[in-house]
């Protein structure tokens, strides 16, 4: 297994390479990037045995901003009139896995392949099965990625769930609830899915909370907050959804959302107000700071130039204000599968007393 083969949003292949790149620098591990543009596809080759497991075990995936999910393996060439048996002997050289997740890259190319990943399907889990490369019911074995680039052409390689997205290629199947006002609906619920383990939803999300949503016309976010039956600010001169308002729980606040503050801590703030991710994250800053609130989910629009130099920024802006107010936080972003041109960044205050 020789190196991590990274999935990322089309057009977003430079930043998770140079992310990768900066992480494999600062385990002491050498490797190389092989990044495309538009092929949502990152490789990050290893060429010391063992090295591409040591990284993979050594960074936590949470770390990671732009690629939606990884596997460790190597890649195979197959001849299409038997693809089966080369895959089964390929995966006789790596761990035994607990499930089979049938990939391709998130691109026109990629879909095109749908058809063949099909067919494969029953006849490669009938064989993993047999041959016992897959024990389904083990969750606590790897997953096995078998990442189609051509019919001809697959990356065979292993995750492990407590170090990977939960997912294959990293795509949460989220659907937009019906009576929802807008389709940014599912940001907030995937950036939940993402930042909060299932197990704390009950504690974090919690009945009777308070939120204030920042630029929450015409209300997709506070729809979600509403549903966890928290009560909502909702800040922002636009108009908001009339059922959500007649829900009780939402108070509609006409103003500025940078003005804007509120009497007492909160639990949450959130904001998708579309600005400079300088202005963002100052304003993330001002919240934690100040404890206006205890945990933030915030949009970081990104320029056309310098992505990657301009998130590092912004999160190193928010952990320097932090340190300077005293206040402990755990920050991560992340390039959510919702997410276009921007990231979205969780804070959360850990100070005692906070
Ligand atoms: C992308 S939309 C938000 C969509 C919303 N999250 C949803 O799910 O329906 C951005 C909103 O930010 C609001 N906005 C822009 N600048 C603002 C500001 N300074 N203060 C408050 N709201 C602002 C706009 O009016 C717009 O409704």
């Amino acid at each position: 297994m020789q190196e991590l083969l990274l999935h990322c949003r089309p057009g977003f292949e430079g930043e998770a390479a140079a992310e990768m790149q900066e992480l494999a620098a600062e385990q002491g591990i050498a490797g190389y990037a092989v990044a495309q543009d538009g092929a949502a596809l990152v490789r990050f080759v290893c060429p010391q045995a063992g090295d591409a497991e040591q990284l993979m075990q050594a960074i936590p995936f949470s770390h990671l901003i732009f690629a939606r999910q990884w596997a460790v393996g190597s890649w195979l060439d197959v001849d299409p009139e038997d693809r089966i048996t080369p895959i089964i002997t390929a995966c006789a050289q790596g761990p035994i896995a607990s499930q089979l997740w049938l990939e391709t890259a998130d691109t026109n190319d990629g879909k095109s392949m749908a058809a063949l990943t099909k067919k494969l399907r029953a006849p490669l889990e009938r064989s993993l099965t047999k041959t016992r490369f897959v024990r389904p019911n083990k969750p606590e074995l790897p997953r096995l990625h078998l990442c189609f680039e051509s019919g001809q052409r697959v990356f065979v390689g292993w995750s492990w769930a407590d170090n990977a997205a939960p997912w294959p290629m990293g795509i949460p199947r989220l659907r937009v609830p019906k009576d929802a006002p807008s389709r940014s609906t599912l940001k907030l619920e995937e950036a939940w899915h993402h930042f909060i383990p299932r197990d704390d939803w009950d504690s974090r999300l919690k009945a009777g909370m308070t939120a204030v949503d920042l630029g929450a016309a015409p209300g997709g976010w506070t729809w979600q907050l509403v549903n966890r039956l928290m009560n909502v600010i909702a800040v922002d001169n636009g108009p908001m959804d009339r059922k959500l308002m007649d829900s009780g729980q939402v108070e509609h606040v006409q103003a500025d959302g940078y003005l804007y503050k509120p009497k007492y801590t909160v639990d949450w703030m959130v904001c998708d107000i579309v600005d400079k991710p300088a202005r963002s994250s100052a304003l993330v800053s001002k919240w934690i700071g100040q404890r206006l609130c205890r945990e933030v989910i915030i949009n970081f629009k990104l320029p056309m130039k310098r992505r990657y130099q301009e998130v590092m920024q912004c999160l190193e802006h928010i952990q320097d204000a932090l340190d300077e107010a005293g206040v402990k936080a755990e920050i991560a972003c992340k390039q959510l599968y919702t997410d276009r041109e921007e990231v979205t960044c969780h804070v959360r205050a850990i100070s005692r007393g906070y």
